[in-house]
């Protein structure tokens, strides 16, 4: 579904601060395969997931979705088949457009009807009524409300649903419940869970959090200073606890995954 082949990405090269962030990262995704990705602060996961979507172009290697070469397509072009959540519950909805107005966008840009005429039919209302009760937020009752007035989770809740609403290729998730709060981040990884589940979404999510990275997916992967480090899934996986896995990390790179982030959401586990 996705490869990626031996990227490598070095910013400001040629200058003194010329610094290596993806030294040789090579990834094989199987369609539907869920997979975590944790690492310390400047490891590269934020840079690989930016070569991916096309906002970033490595300086050597590919990036191989659905059998077809996308390194050299632009991101608007890549857009439509990668979804991408980020930290920032603001990034992915319009914010001055209502609920209703932001999810018709979404589809008439899938089906091509001209955007904003949003000639809005009661048969898209009934659905998107239908597609927010999902969310199980109330949000379906909420269709004339500007986005910009909802919470950080309900506004990531609804990111999640535009995202996914028409099931991309890829889903990139980076970090994209560190904003909420403990309960409403549960509820948007049960969400997450759900849908991608749901469409057979192959899907990337960075997280800080090591309790969600052996919890959610199938696979977990390590990067440290621009290279994978380890890639646990199956029975090496199973039953890891989040000792074990600081553990292994430690033995493999003789460091402590140093976040200050991860030592809080230990302690929050
Ligand atoms: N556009 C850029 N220009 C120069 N340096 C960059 C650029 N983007 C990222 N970097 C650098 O690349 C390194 C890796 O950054 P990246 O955001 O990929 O890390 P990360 O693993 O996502 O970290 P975090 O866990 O803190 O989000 C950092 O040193 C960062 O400063
Ligand atoms: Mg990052």
């Amino acid at each position: 579904m996705l490869s990626i082949r031996n990227v490598r990405k070095t910013f400001e090269a040629g200058t003194a601060g010329a610094h290596t962030v993806l030294d040789g990262v090579s990834l094989h995704l199987e369609p539907a395969e869920f997979v975590t990705i944790i690492g310390s602060n400047g490891a590269g996961k934020s840079t690989l997931f930016a070569v991916i979507a096309g906002s970033v172009f490595p300086d050597e290697g590919s990036i191989i979705l659905d059998g077809r070469d996308i390194s050299r397509e632009k991101e608007h072009q890549r857009a439509r088949g990668i979804g991408r959540l980020f930290q920032d519950p603001r990034h992915g909805t319009a914010p001055g457009l209502t609920i209703e107005e932001n999810l018709a966008l979404v589809y008439s840009r899938a089906s091509g009807r001209f955007p904003l005429s949003l000639a809005l039919r009661s048969a898209d209302r009934s659905l998107f009524r239908q597609v927010l009760s999902r969310l199980d937020m109330g949000l379906e009752d909420r269709l004339k409300t500007p986005v910009g007035s909802l919470s950080g989770g309900q506004r990531q809740a609804l990111t999640l649903l535009i995202a996914t609403l028409v099931p991309p290729k890829l889903l990139l998730l980076d970090e994209h419940t560190a904003a909420l709060d403990p309960v409403t981040a549960k509820k948007v990884l049960n969400l997450t869970r759900d849908i991608t589940a749901a469409h057979g979404i192959t899907t990337l999510m960075i997280t800080h959090n090591i309790s969600s990275a052996l919890e959610m997916g199938t696979r977990t992967i390590m990067m440290n200073k621009g290279r994978l480090v380890m890639d646990l899934r199956g029975g090496e996986r199973a039953g890891l606890s989040v000792e074990d896995l600081l553990a292994r990390y430690k033995t493999t790179v003789h460091e402590n995954l140093d976040s200050d982030k991860i030592l809080l959401d230990v302690e929050k586990a």
